[in-house]
């Protein structure tokens, strides 16, 4: 079955087709163990069982349910999938493995003469410790995988709702190492089911990270049940970028537009999660009239079955499909995605690193 935004595109001419394709592209939000394609993901489970035995029941549904695509009701029931998936990779073969294959995903031509998805992308996971490795050997393995990309990639280290402070510091910090020792770490996440977590209890740790020149991006107001207080915390630890702000008050729709902070969107994610009813109802149209920035991104390309072009694509097709934009508007949305990369914060933080060196 294909998803909204594959509809979307295979409603298009051949020369709209062509012109999304070759358009210069950045992703911005896709979380590494939502983005492994399939036909990778079984492989893995595959080979899991190969030598633990049989796959648990907690794998075999997940797979099928990724096969038949998912009907999800709530947000929340999204969240089911990932154990299965943390199951599966989870020993840093496998991590490794997932990476490459994301990284492929986006970044390579998908078949000879066919444009790549895009052409820069800052891929975001969740440091994890499993039975098989520590978060420090977690990161360090997708570190590995990211580096071989040259500057086409980057990483966000992500920072679970659920996690305890703790689990927080440990994941800022070891960001904070990888970073200052040259390898491509260019922020942090906040990220999770929406309504878990007290994040009251981050703030000094968001603090810290920001200190450390590391900018955030945050999944924020992505419920209708979260509270203005939680969108106040995090919208307190001045975010740099914010993901989806579907559900913003009154009060943060006036601070995230004065202050101009870039809004990730992603379609497809909002529409089968249900927290956005109609692409005509969707946030996206008045932010765009305010001339506020926006990002164009997938989210998870393994649950909503979706790619960075099949996003553009719901822009381009007239409605109901689409959004119906002119190229030229659509052009414009594209280049948003290379000014609010965080990868300039990369560059400015070596050039910091050399004049420190050079002073002492
Ligand atoms: P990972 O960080 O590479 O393990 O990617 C999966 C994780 O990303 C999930 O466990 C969630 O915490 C997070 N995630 C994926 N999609 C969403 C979303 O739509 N909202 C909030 N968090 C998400
Ligand atoms: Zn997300």
């Amino acid at each position: 079955m294909a998803g909204l935004a594959t509809q979307a595109f295979d409603s298009l001419p051949p020369h709209q087709k062509s012109f999304l394709r070759s358009l210069p592209k950045a992703e911005l939000h896709a979380h590494l163990n939502g983005c492994i394609p399939l036909d990778c993901l079984i492989k893995l489970a595959l080979d899991a069982s190969k030598s633990d035995g049989p796959q648990p029941p907690l794998v075999r549904e997940a797979l099928q349910i990724l096969k038949a695509g998912l009907n999800l009701n709530r947000i929340e029931d999204g969240f089911k999938l990932f154990p299965a998936i943390y199951h599966i990779t989870s020993t840093p073969k496998a991590i490794a493995l997932a990476t490459s294959a994301v990284l492929d995903f986006f970044l390579e031509p998908t078949s000879p003469g066919v444009p790549p998805q895009c052409v820069y992308m800052e891929l975001r996971t969740t440091p994890r410790s499993t039975p098989h490795m520590s978060r420090k050997e977690y990161l360090s393995v997708v570190l590995g995988e990211v580096v071989k990309r040259g500057g086409k990639a980057s990483l966000i280290v992500s920072i679970d709702r659920r996690m305890s402070p703790q689990d927080v510091a440990e994941c800022i910090s070891l960001a904070i190492h990888f970073r200052n020792s040259g390898q491509p770490i260019v922020g942090i996440d906040l990220c999770g089911n929406p309504l878990s977590g007290n994040m009251k209890a981050f703030h000094t740790l968001m603090d810290a990270a920001r200190d450390a020149q590391l900018p955030l991006t945050a999944h924020i107001a992505e419920s209708e049940r979260n509270t203005a207080q939680d969108t106040a915390e995090i919208l307190s630890w001045s975010p740099r970028r914010l993901g989806h702000a579907t559900f913003l008050d009154a009060d943060a729709v006036l601070k995230v537009s004065r202050e101009k902070i870039p809004i990730e969107i992603c379609l497809s994610s909002n529409l089968v999660s249900k927290t956005v009813e109609s692409l005509s109802a969707h946030h996206l149209r008045s932010w765009l009239e305010l001339g506020h920035p926006v990002i164009i991104c997938t989210d998870d390309t393994l649950l909503f079955k979706t790619n960075l072009v099949a996003e553009y694509a719901l822009l381009l097709a007239r409605p109901p499909l689409g959004l119906g934009f002119e190229e030229e508007e659509i052009r414009r949305i594209a280049q948003m995605g290379f000014r609010y990369r965080f990868h300039e914060s990369r560059k400015t933080w070596n050039a910091v690193q050399k004049i420190a060196r050079f002073k002492n």
